[in-house]
C-alpha cells in the first residue's frame, strides 16, 4: 500500500469514515505502476510492451491495442487469437465510446440440435473439442476494423511485431511451458497442435523457442491485404480446405459472410460514476449494471470488505442477475433481449425487495421476476490508455484453453470452441456449469452469448477506469469485485484487483470462495446463512488500468493469479 494511501486508511478508520480493512483483502498488494502518459496492461509481458512501443512511437490507444491483440496471438496462445473473437470498446478522449463486436458466429451447418444425439442427450465434448466445435472467428475482422478506422500508424506497423516473434520465436516462460503441459490431454489430439504446441509431444521447457511459421504467414497475409485475406483470399480458402478435410463445418462462405459489427455502449450509474460496458451479445454489462444497481441500495462500504455481510448480499445480487443471464438472454439480432428493464433502478428495487439479509435463497425457488414496464427504447483482456486519454479495454477468447484444441495446417491458427457457449439443450450445463435458455439457442451466423465484460467508469464526464478479466462467467463478478473494492472500499487498482474473489452463477446453487482468502469466521457466517460454499483456486485475470482524478496520472495493475505485465511511460 502506498504511503499517503495508508495515511488516508488510517485517518478514516480513527475518524469512523470508512471500516478497517481486512488484513486478508489488503495485506500483499505491491504498488499499482505508476506513469504519465500511456499505459498498456495485459496477460503477457512482451505484448505489453509491443503497445507501450507503438504509443512511444506516436499510435493511438487503437494502435496500440490492435498491435496488442495481434501479439498475443504469438506470445498468449491459450487465448490471444486470430482463430477466436472478442469485443473492443473505444472511448475516445473526448467522451465518445464505440464498441466492436466481433464475436464469432454459428456457421451455415450448425443449428439447434447439432451436439443432440438421438436419444435426446448433448454428446460429450461435441461443443468444446475438435473440428465441429468452432464458431466462425471475428479477431482478424475486428482488429482491422478497429486500426483502419481509428487508428494512426499503418496495418503493417502494429502487426509486425507479432510478425516477428511468430516468424523468429521467443523463449518460452514458465508460465507459457506449464499451461502448454497442462493442455496436453486436448492439445495431443491434433497432430498439428501437438506438432507447434507441444513440440512433438516434448513439450517445451522454459527458455526453449517456439517458432510459429505458419502463424507468420497467415499474419502476413492479414498485414498485406487486410481482414479480406483472413476471410475471402488465401488463408481462407486454407482454412476451408482444412475444414472440409476434417468433417468440419466452416466453409468459404461462412467466412466471406463473416461481420463485426458496432454496437451501442450500454450506461449506467454506480454511487456517482457513469459504467459504460459492453451490450449483448455479451451479457457481460447487462449482468454487471444489473448487480450494481441492486448493489447500490446497501451501505457496503460500512459492511466492510470481504465481511460475511457484504459476501452475502453480493452473492443474492449475483444469484439474480445470473438468472435473468439464463432465462432470457441472447444475440439481440436475432432474439429480444429486455435489456433496458434489467438495468433499470427499477428493477433494482425488486431484486433488493426479495433479498433477505439473514438467509441464502434458494437458486430453484426464486420468486417470480416482476420487470418494470419497458422504457423507450480462456479468453484474455487488455486495457490500453494513451497520452491524449483515448482508452480501449478489449476482451477476446478462443473460450477454452486453447479453444477446441484444433490448429489449422498451413495457417497457424488455433480455433476457438465458441459453439459451447450456445445452449446445447437447455437445462443441460455447457463447459462452465451454465445453464442457458432458448434465447441463447444455435442459429446459424447467430452469436454465441457471452459473459465477457470490457468497461469503463467515468467520473464527471472523465475517464476513472479501464477494466475486464477472463474466467467465463466468473468474468462479470471480477469485474462487479473490482469496481466495489475500488468505489466502496477505497482500495488501489492493484489491491482492487488482487483481493480475493467469489462467484455465484445461479445454477450450479453454491458459493464459490477463492482459497485462501476467507477467514473461518466468514465461511462459517455465510454457511450459517444457508449458503453452500465450494473452494476454488484462482478466478479471472484482470487487467486494469486508473486515472487518478487528481493529477491525472495513470495507475495500473495486472492480476497476479495470471502471468501479466502493466507497462506504462
Ligand atoms: O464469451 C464467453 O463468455 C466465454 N467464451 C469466455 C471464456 C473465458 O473467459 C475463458 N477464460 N478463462
Amino acid at each position: 500500500m502506498s504511503f499517503l494511501l495508508r495515511v488516508i486508511v488510517a485517518f478514516c478508520v480513527l475518524v469512523g469514515a470508512c471500516p478497517t480493512p481486512s488484513p486478508i483483502f489488503r495485506a500483499a498488494s505491491k504498488s499499482p505502476v505508476h506513469a504519465k502518459h500511456g499505459m498498456v496492461a495485459s496477460a503477457e509481458k512482451r505484448a505489453s510492451q509491443i503497445g507501450i512501443d507503438m504509443l512511444k512511437k506516436g499510435g493511438n490507444a487503437v494502435d496500440a491495442a490492435v498491435a496488442v491483440g495481434f501479439a498475443l496471438a504469438v506470445t498468449h496462445p491459450t487465448a490471444g487469437n486470430l482463430g477466436g473473437g472478442g469485443f473492443m470498446m473505444i472511448r475516445f478522449a473526448g467522451g465518445e465510446t464505440v464498441c466492436i463486436d466481433y464475436r464469432e458466429t454459428a456457421p451455415a451447418a450448425a443449428g439447434r440440435e447439432v451436439y443432440v444425439d438421438s436419444s435426446g442427450q448433448v454428446v460429450p465434448k461435441a461443443s468444446t473439442e475438435g473440428y465441429r466445435a468452432s464458431g466462425v472467428p471475428g479477431t482478424p475482422a475486428g482488429l482491422c476494423l478497429a486500426q483502419k478506422k481509428y487508428g494512426r500508424l499503418s496495418l503493417k506497423e502494429v502487426m509486425q511485431p507479432a510478425i516477428d516473434l511468430a516468424e523468429k520465436g521467443f523463449p518460452v516462460s514458465e508460465h507459457l511451458s506449464e499451461s502448454l503441459r497442462k493442455a496436453a490431454d486436448l492439445l495431443g489430439l491434433f497432430p498439428e497442435s501437438r506438432r507447434v504446441y507441444l513440440n512433438e509431444g516434448k513439450y517445451f521447457e522454459p527458455g526453449e523457442w517456439l517458432l510459429q511459421k505458419d502463424l507468420a504467414s497467415s499474419l502476413r497475409a492479414v498485414r498485406d491485404q487486410g481482414a479480406e485475406a483472413f476471410y475471402r483470399g488465401l488463408v481462407a480458402r486454407r482454412i476451408a480446405s482444412v475444414y472440409a478435410e476434417h468433417g468440419g463445418w466452416i466453409t468459404q462462405q461462412d467466412l466471406a459472410s463473416y461481420e463485426p459489427r458496432f454496437r451501442t455502449p450500454l450506461r449506467g450509474s454506480y454511487r456517482g460514476y457513469e459504467v459504460i460496458t459492453m451490450p449483448p451479445p455479451s451479457s457481460g454489462g447487462t449482468v454487471l449494471l444489473e448487480m450494481l444497481n441492486g448493489l447500490e441500495g446497501y451501505d457496503l462500504s460500512s459492511m466492510g470488505a470481504g465481511s460475511s455481510r457484504t459476501i452475502h448480499l453480493v452473492t443474492e445480487v449475483m444469484r439474480r442477475a445470473f438468472r435473468d443471464r439464463a432465462e432470457l438472454m441472447g444475440d439481440t439480432d436475432f432474439v429480444k433481449v429486455p435489456v433496458s428493464q434489467l438495468i433499470s433502478k427499477s428493477y433494482a428495487l425488486e431484486i433488493r425487495k426479495q433479498i433477505d439479509p439473514d438467509k441464502a435463497s434458494v437458486s430453484l425457488s426464486l420468486p417470480a421476476r416482476v420487470l418494470p414496464a419497458p422504457e423507450a427504447t480462456e479468453t484474455t483482456h487488455f486495457s490500453v490508455v494513451d497520452k491524449d486519454g483515448n482508452a480501449v479495454a478489449n476482451t477476446y477468447t478462443l473460450n477454452g484453453g486453447y479453444g477446441a484444441g484444433v490448429t489449422l495446417e498451413g495457417t497457424g491458427i488455433l480455433m476457438n470452441n465458441e459453439m459451447d457457449d450456445f445452449t446445447s439443450k437447455p437445462g443441460v450445463p455447457n463447459a462452465y456449469g451454465l445453464i442457458q435458455g432458448e434465447a441463447n439457442a444455435i442459429v446459424p451466423g447467430k452469436r454465441p452469448l457471452s459473459a465477457m465484460t470490457p468497461t469503463f467508469l467515468t467520473r464527471e464526464g472523465k475517464l476513472f477506469l479501464v477494466i475486464g478479466s477472463p474466467g467465463g462467467p466468473t468474468i462479470m463478478n471480477t469485474v462487479l469485485q473490482v469496481i466495489l473494492n475500488l468505489v466502496d472500499f477505497g482500495f488501489t487498482i492493484q489491491e482492487a484487483i488482487d483481493a480475493p474473489r467469489f462467484h455465484h452463477q445461479w445454477l450450479p446453487d453454491e458459493l464459490r470462495l477463492e482459497q485462501p482468502g476467507f477467514s473461518e469466521d466468514v465461511t462459517k457466517a455465510l454457511e450459517a446463512r444457508g449458503h453452500r460454499l465450494v473452494f476454488r483456486s484462482f478466478m479471472g485475470d484482470a487487467e486494469g488500468i486508473l486515472v487518478e482524478p487528481k493529477t491525472g496520472a495513470l495507475l495500473g495493475a495486472s492480476d497476479p493469479r495470471g502471468d501479466g505485465l502493466t507497462v506504462g511511460y
